[in-house]
């Protein structure tokens, strides 16, 4: 608009308009200034050139390659400071891996902090109004209504798992041909994720080209892709990512549909076994678009976290025969041969526990994190001229955080710190603020009993049928963190599994 009336007005009226605008923006610079000031000062600042489209170029260059955690790592070292900022078009971008800031922004002052509007702006054609894109009232009552669902009662049924488990067993191979775990993972949590949410699954495990799977993966891809571009994002083509949420509707709606034809008391009267996630929001809103919204928030969470966590665990063991070997003396102690595991068996289980926090540590499932402070307000510390000091955070400025980089860090977790070692949460629990897979404070991951159950349920069952994982890709094999929403392996996770014998 602005462009088009310099174009149509007489020169001396373009000139005047073009210096208001450079004094406006130098009074609104200013202005900033001035308040960052006020609240606490400035952390140390990334050199900026042509408005920052330096550090895009940068970012941008760094996540094509899968190098993004190396970026940071490489910012952490130059600047020697765990908190830093850039400009980006006049927005400025706090990044840090720094816990106590961290801490700050999701838990004691999580009413400062949110997603802001420009994230559920950009998010809201994929998941509306849902619990992933909302903040305040609504996300209250989002979290309100999707938390009863993963109560313990709920959550203890492992009934689902074992039926998706053995349709999968049925289809591995026992001739110690090599598995694609990684392949096998994402669907199996795509077949417990469909039945658990919906009622009824779509089957990956028989059909591994289901085309719902694949626009599912193909829409996420995108939504990063707007994320990471930020106010770039309207330059986007938006063609294909319309024709994939086509797909993901249709799969969808019917299930929303069929639910809502049913009233509130034949939901209610609902036999245990034939009760799903859907019937049960269902009793608590009939409006379709908002149920479509939750399903699909919740099987986005549901889905490529916990995949993309037990094919990074396949492929650490793979590469550790002795902790194979530790797994399974506990599972066949706890479980023997074919016991079926129940949920108390499962938290007994304390090394596989083990295993999957060592892993959730070198490979949190939401690497990069973004939150907005929502009005004028401080981080406690990364001040720039002394780290001990707060930095001031006027409204809109965006806190990008990473407990990727975090949970590597050699002077929180020992030098040993990229060592894949299970051991060292022996004794000790997981210190709160420095180890955030789930996230912290009251926007905690709600699925992480069902996530952490899943995962051990696999681990148990799989340590009963298998004997060993070893390295099927060959000796100079490449593995990379592709990181998009979730950090997956960037090449498939090849094993040779020796099926176990007993007498
Ligand atoms: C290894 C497995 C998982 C990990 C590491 C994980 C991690 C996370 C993280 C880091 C967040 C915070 C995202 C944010 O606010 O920016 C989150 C939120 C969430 N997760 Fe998980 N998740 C896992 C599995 C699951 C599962 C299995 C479910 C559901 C069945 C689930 C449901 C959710 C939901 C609904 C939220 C949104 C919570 C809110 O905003 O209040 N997650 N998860």
């Amino acid at each position: 608009m602005l462009a088009d009336l310099i174009l149509h007005s007489s020169p001396a009226l373009a000139v005047s308009i073009g210096v208001a605008l450079v004094l406006t923006l130098a009074f609104a610079r200013i202005q900033q200034n001035r308040k960052i000031k006020a609240l606490g000062g400035r952390a140390k600042v990334l050199p900026t050139k042509s408005l920052g489209i330096n550090n895009v170029l940068t970012t941008v260059k760094y996540a094509k390659a899968d190098r993004n955690r190396e970026l940071w790592d490489e910012r952490i070292a130059e600047y020697g400071t765990h908190t830093m900022e850039m400009e980006v078009l006049t927005k400025r971008i706090i990044m840090s891996t720094d816990p106590e800031n961290i801490k700050a922004v999701l838990a004691t002052q999580f009413h400062d902090y949110g997603k802001g509007e420009n994230f559920h702006e950009s998010w809201f054609e994929f998941l509306g109004d849902s619990i992933f894109t909302t903040d305040g009232k609504q996300w209250q009552e989002s979290r309100a209504l999707i938390r009863t669902q993963f109560m313990k009662d709920r959550i203890a049924d492992l009934h689902t798992f074992e039926r998706h488990l053995q349709h999968m067993f049925s289809r591995l191979p026992m001739d110690g041909s090599p598995i694609n775990i990684s392949d096998w993972v994402f669907r199996f949590t795509l077949d417990t994720g469909t039945d658990f949410i919906l009622g009824e699954t779509v089957n990956s495990i028989a059909n591994a080209k289901v085309e719902f799977s694949r626009a599912f993966a193909d829409v996420q891809a995108h939504m990063n892709l707007v994320t990471r571009v930020g106010p770039f994002r309207h330059v986007l083509s938006k063609r294909k990512f319309h024709k994939d949420l086509k797909i993901l509707n249709a799969f969808v709606e019917p299930f929303v549909e069929r639910t809502l034809a049913m009233s509130v008391e034949d939901l209610k009267g609902k036999k245990e076994n034939e009760y799903n996630f859907l019937h049960a929001l269902a009793q608590y809103t009939r409006d379709p678009r908002m149920l479509r919204d939750q399903l699909v928030a919740v099987l986005i969470a549901a889905r490529d976290t916990t995949a993309g966590t037990l094919a990074w665990c396949f492929y650490e063991l793979s590469k550790k025969p002795q902790i194979v070997k530790k797994i399974r003396a506990e599972v066949l102690n706890k479980l023997g041969p074919d016991g079926i595991p129940t949920y108390s068996d499962l938290k007994e289980m304390k090394y596989v526990m083990n295993v999957i926090n060592e892993t959730l540590r070198l490979y949190p499932a939401v690497p990069f994190n973004i939150r907005v402070a929502l009005k004028d307000t401080t981080l406690p510390r990364g001040n720039a001229n002394n780290e001990n000091e707060p930095v001031g955070m006027p409204a809109g400025t965006a806190f990008a955080y990473s407990p990727l980089v975090m949970q590597r860090r050699a002077d929180i977790f020992g030098e040993d710190v990229l060592e894949f070692s299970p051991e060292r949460w022996e004794g000790r629990a997981p210190k709160s603020w420095q180890y955030i897979p789930f996230n912290g404070g009251p926007r905690i991951c709600v699925g992480q009993q069902f996530a952490l159950t899943q995962m051990q349920y696999f681990l148990a069952r799989m340590f009963q049928r298998y004997e060993t994982v070893e390295n099927a890709m060959g000796p100079d094999h490449r593995q990379f963190e592709k990181c998009e929403i979730t950090i997956t392996p960037g090449n498939d996770v090849k094993v040779f599994m020796k099926p176990a014998k007993y007498n």
